[in-house]
């Protein structure tokens, strides 16, 4: 647990930096690096999302920071078909600048609007974002437990700790476990407890165990999702996504988002219309994905580690042999060049490692040779 403002902050060592001397070990080894460990997706987004990049003509007004209309109709009509939920462009979504900033940011406006509260709650083994945006806010973080399929263990929260939550995040599929929430009972203990339930489904449409769920699929009320572009549609550069559900909630973040200036570029909303209205080619990604994740599996096993394949999401966690992640990423770095990022990143699992399946398929096949040469 944090409490931040009592000393000055000074920001951790950012996780994937703390990789270079791996790096620097494979790049010796085999003259080149095979990155496993940011989920940055290499595969291209769409030409047509690339060509509307530069016909916009979007270029010298401001754009709304709420998202054009049209934006917010391409998102909610997305929405609609992968998660089939009705959601009202005009008054329940706005843009993000890519979902990281929505996560990090967040927090500290939900405190403005309700200065009585200041714990923000999140998944022990998570995105390390959900801690940093909370610590931003001021407020205590306060990991949750979760349990032996890495979902939230919502009976695991102090009362103590509920009567003092700001905002609940949930983050399903989940990175870097893949585990799959009950988002249904994670939206009835927001409404049970007058907690904002946030839920991060950046991965969505990369679900492997079962349909495709959202926190919206449950009613609005006391709920936002949030959403992206990045995973998807191989569009982490452009940074595009956006946050859906309560309305109240909404039309607070979005006139303070606009104060702050937070805004996606217009030729950036115009391409991402295109990107939200293509469902093949997130299809093809899917195969991709799955590919390099069975890949990834017997480079894993392979090493000595115990993994299996995740209930959804690009990543595969991975229990190291003797439990140590590090002497673990520093085999892989040295066998076959593959940075894969220590447990430690994402919360208290020293003997967990993360893969994550973005690299190209053929440098993974490579990978594998090496492994077993
Ligand atoms: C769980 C989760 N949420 C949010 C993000 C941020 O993605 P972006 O800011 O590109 O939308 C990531 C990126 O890896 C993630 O894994």
């Amino acid at each position: 647990m944090t409490h931040p403002y009592e000393t000055p902050y000074i920001p951790p060592p950012y996780p994937y930096d703390l990789l270079d001397e791996l790096r620097g070990l494979a790049q010796e080894r085999f003259g080149s690096v095979i990155d496993c460990s940011i989920g940055a997706p290499v595969d291209p987004p769409t030409p047509a999302v690339v060509a509307a990049l530069s016909t916009s003509n979007l270029e010298r007004g401001y754009p709304p920071s709420v998202g054009t209309l049209e934006y917010r109709q391409a998102a909610a009509g997305w929405l609609d078909r992968v998660a089939n939920v009705d959601i009202d462009p005009a008054t329940q979504i706005g843009a993000v600048v890519g979902s990281k900033e929505f996560v990090a940011l967040t927090p500290h406006f939900l405190r403005m609007r309700r200065p009585d509260r200041d714990t923000i709650l999140y998944p022990e083994v998570a995105y390390p974002s959900y801690e940093q945006g909370a610590i931003f806010s001021g407020c205590r973080a306060v990991p949750v437990a979760v349990d032996e399929k890495w979902r939230i263990d919502l009976d695991a929260i102090d009362p103590a700790d509920a009567s003092r939550a700001l905002c609940l995040w949930v983050n399903s599929p989940g990175n870097p476990a893949g585990g799959i929430d009950d988002l249904e009972a994670a939206a009835a203990w927001g409404r049970a407890n007058n907690v904002l339930v946030l839920s991060d489904e950046c991965y969505i449409e990369f679900t492997w165990d079962g349909p495709r769920r959202s926190i919206l699929q449950n009613g609005v009320d006391g709920v936002l999702a949030v959403h992206s572009l990045s995973k998807r549609s191989n569009f982490a550069g452009a940074r595009a996504g956006f946050y859906a559900g309560d309305p109240e909630v909404v039309h607070y973040l979005k006139e303070v988002r606009k104060h702050g200036g937070l805004i996606i570029p217009g030729p950036v909303q115009a391409a991402a219309i295109v990107a939200f209205g293509d469902q093949t080619h997130v299809e093809v990604q899917r195969d991709v994905y799955l590919q390099r994740l069975e890949i990834g599996l017997k480079l894993l096993r392979a090493a000595g580690a115990t993994v299996e394949m995740p209930g959804g999401g690009f990543y595969l966690w991975a229990q190291a042999p003797d439990h140590d992640s590090w002497a673990l990423a520093r085999t892989l770095a040295d066998r076959c060049g593959v940075i894969v990022s220590p447990g430690e990143f994402y919360g208290d699992r020293t003997d967990y490692v993360r893969f994550a399946a973005v690299q190209p398929t053929a440098d993974l096949h490579l990978a594998l040779e090496r492994m077993h040469n």
